[in-house]
């Protein structure tokens, strides 16, 4: 009998899901959050912050720096330490999976007078930096990756940064972000230019805690130099998690979600307006801001089952905003009516791991045909079949497929589904909250079928950060 591993999820079809549910906090904010906080003058005080795996690396980097962070129920509080205030770290900063702590720490770390490494883990090692570091070295910063491009990425001590003027070449919001830290510190303006719109949770932020970020059109400018004052702030529910859920309703027919307090942001709706163009069924009732929300709008979020998903060309312009939800509506694609068609979605390839190939291959093992071309496929929707699907280590992938066996004629058994716990910790429970047939393969309690009956999730069930 082959035992299962402990983080494999197996889903069968069943019940529709019901319920109103809240979903754990905006990874991006999360992320920006501690770290304005933690270069601030006096405290922040964040509710609502993440706490996953990918955030915890942020916070435990910026503790390595000389930053106090603590929990304090369901708060967490950042001592800033100022813009000049961080100290030199004893040890390589760690930074697992998380692509947006990479990103960010380049930016904030560069031009300081102490010298840092960024380390990963074995996907983050794979991603591409060069994208930062080509801007940062124009800066002024002195910064050494592997021949690659790839982490471990040394951060030499260095003089001031100076501002620059810089096209973007990739619509990135990690590589926005990590030019405007680095600009905070620089002598002079930073000028960026977006080749087309990306979300702006960075600016958002920046101007909450006293920066505020000069806007027209796709470009930005940011003048060096002035603080950051500390403040509190409520972070939203994450749309890219909700999304998950947002497909699941849609696709078991019978369902009706509320999900709540969900952020709404315009730079991120795009899922929601390609979920509507494919013909779901969604309302969205925006609330007053909560305690210290600032300037993300928030939502309540209500799906029903559509009465049937159609097939779409998804427009090009709305490829980037809708990035990380790309891969559970390639699964929305699978259950509606005719061809969807999706291109100009290169990036999907240097995330946690190759998406595209990553869809292809598990929509093809559940039986749907998919052809991949280049930078995008094409997914003739019809029936799901059971069978089995590797994550690929990658969450986004995890997830989608689990929502994929929700709607499958069979069971649908997803291999190595722990970095769940990157992004969305919780989500095997919330799903099972609602109605779902989802069990987490656990060594204690596994039946004949080497499944336990939900009690261990592994490292989905950890909360990353309680430092
Ligand atoms: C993120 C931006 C996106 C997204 C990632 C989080 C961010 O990456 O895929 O999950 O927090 O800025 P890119 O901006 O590199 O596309």
């Amino acid at each position: 009998m082959k035992v299962a591993s402990p983080l494999d999820y197996l889903v069968r079809s069943g019940r529709p899901l019901r319920g109103c549910l809240r979903i754990p906090g905006d990874k991006s904010i999360s992320h920006r959050a501690l770290i304005l906080a933690a270069v601030a003058e006096g405290e922040t005080t964040l509710r609502g912050l993440l706490r996953s795996e990918d955030v915890a690396a942020t916070w435990q980097a910026l503790e390595a720096l000389g930053v106090g962070i603590r929990a304090q129920g369901a708060e967490v509080r950042v001592r800033g330490v100022g813009l000049h205030g961080l100290r030199p770290p004893a040890a390589a900063l760690e930074l697992g999976n998380s692509g947006t702590s990479a990103r960010l720490f380049a930016g904030l770390l560069s031009g300081r007078p102490f010298s840092a490494t960024l380390k990963g883990d074995a996907s983050l090692s794979r991603r591409p930096m060069r994208r930062v570091i080509v801007p940062l070295r124009r800066m002024g910063a002195r910064l050494r990756a592997s021949a690659a491009g790839t982490l471990p990425l040394h951060i030499a001590a260095g003089p001031r940064l100076r501002g620059i003027a810089y096209r973007l070449p990739v619509a990135s919001a990690q590589l926005k972000s990590c030019l405007l830290l680095a600009g905070l510190g620089a002598e002079g303006e930073t000028c960026l230019r977006e080749p087309a719109p990306t979300r702006d949770h960075t600016e958002r932020l920046l101007s909450r805690f006293g920066r505020p970020v000069q806007r027209a059109g796709l470009e930005l400018r940011l003048s060096g130099g002035g603080g950051l004052r500390g403040t509190r702030l409520q972070v939203p529910g994450d749309l890219s998690s909700a999304a998950f859920l947002l497909v699941a309703a849609s696709i078991v027919p019978g369902s009706e979600l509320r999900l709540e307090g969900v952020g709404v942001n315009p730079t991120r709706r795009a899922v929601l307006e390609i979920l509507e163009a494919m013909g779901a069924d969604l309302e969205l009732r925006e609330r007053s801001p909560e305690w210290g929300a600032g300037d993300e709008p928030v939502a309540d979020l209500t799906v029903r089952a559509a009465a049937g998903l159609t097939g779409i060309d998804i427009p090009r312009a709305l490829v980037a905003p809708a990035i990380d939800e790309l891969p559970v509506l390639m699964v929305a694609a699978a259950c509606a009516r005719g061809r969807t068609r999706l291109r100009g979605a290169g990036e999907l390839r240097v995330k946690e791991s190759d998406r595209i190939a990553a869809i292809a291959a598990g929509l093809q093992a559940l039986g749907v045909e998919v052809v991949v071309d280049g930078d995008g496929m094409d997914v003739r929707g019809g029936r799901l079949q059971g069978g089995s699907v590797a994550s690929g280590g990658d969450h986004r992938i995890a997830m989608s497929f689990a929502v994929a066996g929700l709607a499958a004629e069979g069971p649908v058994r997803i291999a190595d589904c722990g970095p769940v716990a990157t992004s969305f910790p919780g989500f095997a429970d919330l799903l099972r909250q609602a109605g779902a047939d989802l069990r987490v393969a656990g060594d204690e309690g596994a039946g004949a079928n080497g499944l336990g009956e939900g009690s261990g999730e592994g490292r989905e069930g950890v909360s990353g950060a309680d430092g």
